[in-house]
């Protein structure tokens, strides 16, 4: 009896510690990162600088007034000011990044394992949207416009597409020091080596012609696929 309480309280905290999981809380002033070659583990998050070590570079970074090079397949890029730039946010929990999108540019269906994002638009207009992972994988939507916040929840798959015929840009906290980004079409698509063939045939109900579509993109990147078919 003791013991069913007993296993029934640590699977109730076993779930609770899953729901719950997010960047580690600051157990100190800040922990500026560093990679340390010497060391041959990596840790969940970066090893720390004597805090009385610390510079003010350390919590800086510039640049972020300048626009992306948006010529891609996409139209739109990504510049990240995240713990990789900016050694001061490791183990803080958040961090930010710049989008631009020439016009009609998109940034393609992805996720962030680790972070929510709170995005506001300085210019242009965003069409934009995020998927429920539950209640049938509702598809939830808005246009955005300058000056116009709008939240993405944590791991939920969504996008952000320039709806005009001049340029966007947005602003966007994330809720980690490290969001971390699966990109849906390159992951799936564009993944070295290739997803074999039969997965993904079978994933999306769709045969070899079809995948070979899909996988054009990125085919300089999985220049490694075998099939013999792949020249369909
Ligand atoms: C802190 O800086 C001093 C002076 O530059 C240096 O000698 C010392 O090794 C540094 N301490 C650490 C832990 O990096
Ligand atoms: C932008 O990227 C394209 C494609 O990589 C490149 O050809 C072009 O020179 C870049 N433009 C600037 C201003 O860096």
């Amino acid at each position: 009896m003791a013991s069913h309480t007993l296993v029934a309280a640590f699977i109730f905290l076993a779930l609770v510690s899953l729901v719950l999981a997010s960047d580690p809380s600051p157990v100190q002033d800040f922990c500026v990162g560093i990679d340390d070659p010497n060391r041959a583990v990596f840790v969940n998050g970066r090893f720390c600088k004597d805090p009385a070590n610390a510079t003010a570079d350390d919590f800086y970074l510039s640049g972020l007034h300048l626009a992306g090079n948006t010529s891609n397949l996409q139209g739109s890029v990504v510049t990240p000011a995240n713990v990789v730039q900016i050694p001061g946010l490791n183990t803080l929990g958040i961090s930010m990044v710049r989008i631009d999108f020439r016009p009609f540019g998109l940034n393609p269906p992805h996720t962030h394992p680790r972070a929510t994002e709170i995005l506001v638009v300085l210019e242009g207009t965003l069409f934009v949207g995020f998927v429920t992972s539950s209640s049938g994988n509702r598809l939830i939507t808005k246009t955005l416009n300058q000056g116009d916040v709008f939240v993405f929840p944590e791991g939920l798959i969504h996008f952000q597409k320039n709806t005009g015929r001049t340029r966007a840009v947005a602003l966007a906290g994330m809720s980690s020091q490290n969001s971390g980004v699966i990109m849906i079409p390159s992951t799936i698509f564009g993944s070295n080596p290739a997803i074999p063939d039969d997965i993904l045939s079978q994933a999306f109900q769709a045969d070899k012609r079809v995948l070979n579509i899909l996988r054009a993109p990125y085919r300089p990147r999985i220049g490694e696929v075998t099939d013999s078919e792949e020249q369909l």
